[in-house]
């Protein structure tokens, strides 16, 4: 997550952490609550902590908890900043986790890389694990970031080549989930065992409240859309329970 050392990149690693942690404040305060009424945080997808660090800096470290299927992105969060690990115990299980209910969930670029099934199944997990007036916060890949696959550099040559596909089937389906390929999976540092569903995913706002209001039937309520929210790129989603 971070493009190396140079007082530039870490600056533009932090701004991207301190972004997230404003976008989940913002949307605790459209769900009219404030940061000290969250007893308890999930970071969904946490990755090496660049947003974890920020949520440690601002929140008391024993009121979070984080999870990844990489069960080391976890673990390290957990001794670098003293949060709660949460890691897979009996294959990749969501019910072997030990996931409690949380007043808010943040989920960073964890949807912009799910196939359609595993997108459902994941959402119906987390829509599970909220509190009652609980809030999630998460990001996606909209129109914003499906203009940007007219850009040469940014999702690289692969997504480059195959643009015009991939944006006639967003327009027709909403939805565009393009697999990694066994080369792009063979660089992760873990073993992703749900290979075939992992990926780069488009989704486009209204795909994604209609799914919302299916898997919740109603009750997980859209406060705020902020298109490009995140960095000017990924959607941003303020959601809350009832
Ligand atoms: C692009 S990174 C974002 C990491 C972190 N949220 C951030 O913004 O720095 C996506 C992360 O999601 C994790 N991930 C992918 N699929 C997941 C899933 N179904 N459940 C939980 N984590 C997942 C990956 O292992 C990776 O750490």
């Amino acid at each position: 997550m971070i493009g190396g050392d140079t007082p530039e990149l870490i600056e533009i690693y932090n701004r991207i952490g301190r972004g997230a942690f404003q976008l989940t404040l913002d949307g605790i305060q459209v769900a009219g609550r404030t940061l000290d009424d969250i007893q308890s945080l999930l970071d969904y997808g946490c990755g090496y902590g660049r947003v974890t660090r920020v949520f440690a800096q601002n929140l008391s470290p024993k009121n979070i908890s984080v999870f990844d299927v990489d069960a080391d992105a976890s673990r390290f969060c957990a001794e670098e900043f003293g949060v709660k690990s949460l890691v897979f115990h009996e294959g990749w299980n969501w019910k072997s986790v030990g996931f409690e209910k949380y007043d808010c969930i943040w989920v960073g670029s964890v949807f912009t890389h799910l196939s359609e099934s595993y997108t459902k199944e994941t959402m119906e997990l987390l829509i599970s694990l909220l509190n009652p007036g609980g809030i999630l916060v998460f990001t996606t890949h909209g129109e914003e970031a499906l203009r940007r696959t007219d850009w040469p550099d940014w999702f690289g040559a692969t997504i480059y080549n195959k643009r015009k596909q991939i944006q006639t089937n967003f327009k027709e389906n909403n939805f565009y989930f393009l697999p990694y390929s066994s080369e792009e999976l063979g660089i992760l540092p873990f073993e992703f065992k749900r290979g075939a569903d992992f990926g780069v995913t488009w989704m486009s706002e209204s795909y994604t409240r209609n799914l919302l209001a299916r898997l919740s039937n109603g009750r997980l309520m859209v406060r705020e859309f902020r298109s490009a929210g995140w960095e000017g790129y990924q959607d941003a989603f303020f959601c809350q329970y009832s």
